[in-house]
């Protein structure tokens, strides 16, 4: 079969849109920049590379529990983190048009091997300056100079709105986690290495243009801590690091479309870092972080918040505060990169220029197993039974307008893995074909095997 490698960000947002995937936020209001609503297919998706997380990191490890903290926390909480004095981005103005533009980005445009993050907010003026870079607007290059412009947005509590009131929405899960380390640890009597993760909302006052729901203002991670004795930190990290890329790869990514990044320059807490970045149809970028945080945020949390957080070795009698291995997962843009390695366009006949688009998912995250779907609507009472029957054990859908030719390419669009078709024959043999996603091959099967046939092929 061959393959169209025109794969652009124009025809996937198209298709979501179609599809039922992802709408623009806020959409008869004329969009909010930077903002995206799961659609019905969308939505599935989402929780299905939840449920696959889950099963990876909670339920197949021992020592790994899920909590499911608050978005709003105390705000003590982010001065120990260290988000109120330096979670910022060096943003500049062109002076010419006014758009607003981040200086590491302009940077990174320009010369990809420049590598931004390794510098200073003086040395990345001073770069853009010497090498005239145009403002990705106008054309014109007379900025302003660089300022730190904080990222988390900010609200009040209670009924003033002074200093005293201000709270924060998380802009990372990580501080749910830390937080909560001594109650998880007492109440599951965990001893270390032991681990808690969490899915849940993070915002961040992102001012830059987005590539679709890759960098949005409110978006979701799915973040694993796990707590260690210091010394066996640098082996957990590669652990992790491996544990990260071998995830993707069973969700489908190709192992040629991900890639490792070291971090040159650390954020505040790191000792290291290492990003998995994806090769999107716009380049390659950032959808999961490593970082061996070290000790850093829960002495922090126990210096501001005068509560003892050290960890009492049973083995040695010692007490310590464990270092942390973080693991990120940016759910959204998981499921971008999951969609992006999923769409295809296939050429059927090229005589009769018969293409279809197909989104070759994983099985096991498709947002339907199967689509039931009557040969003739004759047969549509009879083909509801079945819907019926497999809807106790998957998430299916019943179609039975258009040719059956239409409705395949339809379920192929969505990634439906198999379409079952009930024909005037199966009322007679209580069989049904069956026909793959893929392979586009069909075949004949009863009706009462059908679901275990499915649960075979979404195995994770
Ligand atoms: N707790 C560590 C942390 O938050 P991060 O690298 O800032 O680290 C983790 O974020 C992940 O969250 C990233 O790898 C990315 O996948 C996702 N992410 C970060 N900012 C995002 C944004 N504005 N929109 C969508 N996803 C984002």
């Amino acid at each position: 079969m061959l393959s169209n490698t025109e794969k652009t960000m124009d025809k996937i947002v198209a298709l979501c849109k179609n599809r039922g995937f992802i709408f623009a936020g806020s959409d008869i209001y004329g969009g909010l920049a930077n903002t995206w609503d799961y659609g019905p297919l969308g939505a599935r998706l989402k929780n299905n590379v939840k449920d696959t997380w889950r099963k990876r990191f909670i339920q197949e490890r021992k020592n790994s529990y899920e909590v499911d903290a608050d978005i709003l926390m105390h705000p003590r909480v982010w001065e120990a983190s260290g988000h109120v004095a330096s979670f910022s981005d060096p943003l500049l103005d062109c002076k010419e048009c006014k758009m607003r533009h981040r200086a590491d980005q302009l940077i990174d445009n320009f010369d990809p091997n420049a590598h931004a993050d390794g510098m200073t907010k003086e040395e990345m003026f001073d770069y853009i300056k010497a090498h005239s870079i145009p403002c990705p607007n106008c054309g014109k290059h007379n900025f302003t100079d660089i300022r730190e412009f904080n990222l988390m947005f900010q609200t009040y509590r209670g009924v003033t709105n002074d200093a005293k009131s201000v709270i924060y929405l998380r802009p990372e899960n990580a501080q749910g986690e830390y937080v909560n380390y001594l109650n998880v640890q007492r109440s599951m009597r965990a001893k270390l290495p032991f681990s808690i993760g969490q899915i849940g909302k993070a915002f961040r006052n992102e001012i830059t243009p987005g590539n679709f729901t890759f960098r949005t203002i409110e978006f979701e991670q799915m973040e694993f801590q796990t707590f260690c004795k210091e010394g066996t930190d640098a082996d957990l990290y590669e652990y992790f690091k491996n544990y990260g890329h071998q995830y993707y790869m069973d969700l489908g990514i190709a192992e040629e479309h991900l890639r490792f990044h070291d971090h040159e320059k650390l954020a505040h807490y790191a000792k290291a870092a290492c990003d998995i970045e994806f090769l999107f149809p716009f380049g390659w970028g950032e959808i999961n972080g490593t970082h061996n945080r070290t000790n850093f945020d829960l002495t922090r949390h126990q210096e501001y918040s005068g509560q003892k957080l050290e960890y009492l070795d049973p083995e040695t009698n010692e007490r310590y505060i464990p270092f942390i291995i973080e693991s990120t997962y940016g759910l959204d843009r998981t499921v971008l990169a999951l969609l992006c390695e999923a769409y295809d366009e296939e050429v059927i006949d090229a005589e009769k220029n018969d293409t279809r688009v197909v989104l070759h998912l994983n099985p096991v995250i498709a947002p339907y197993k199967a689509a039931v779907l009557p040969l003739s609507k004759k047969l549509s009472a009879d083909a509801l039974k079945v819907y019926e029957k497999l809807q106790k054990d998957f998430m299916v859908d019943f179609d039975e307008t258009g040719s059956i030719g239409k409705r395949y390419r339809r379920e192929d669009e969505i990634g439906t893995p198999f379409c079952i078709t009930f024909d005037f024959d199966s009322l007679e043999d209580n069989c049904v074909t069956v026909r793959d996603r893929d392979t586009m091959e069909q075949v004949r099967m009863p009706i009462d095997e059908i679901s275990e046939y499915i649960s075979s092929k979404i195995k994770f």
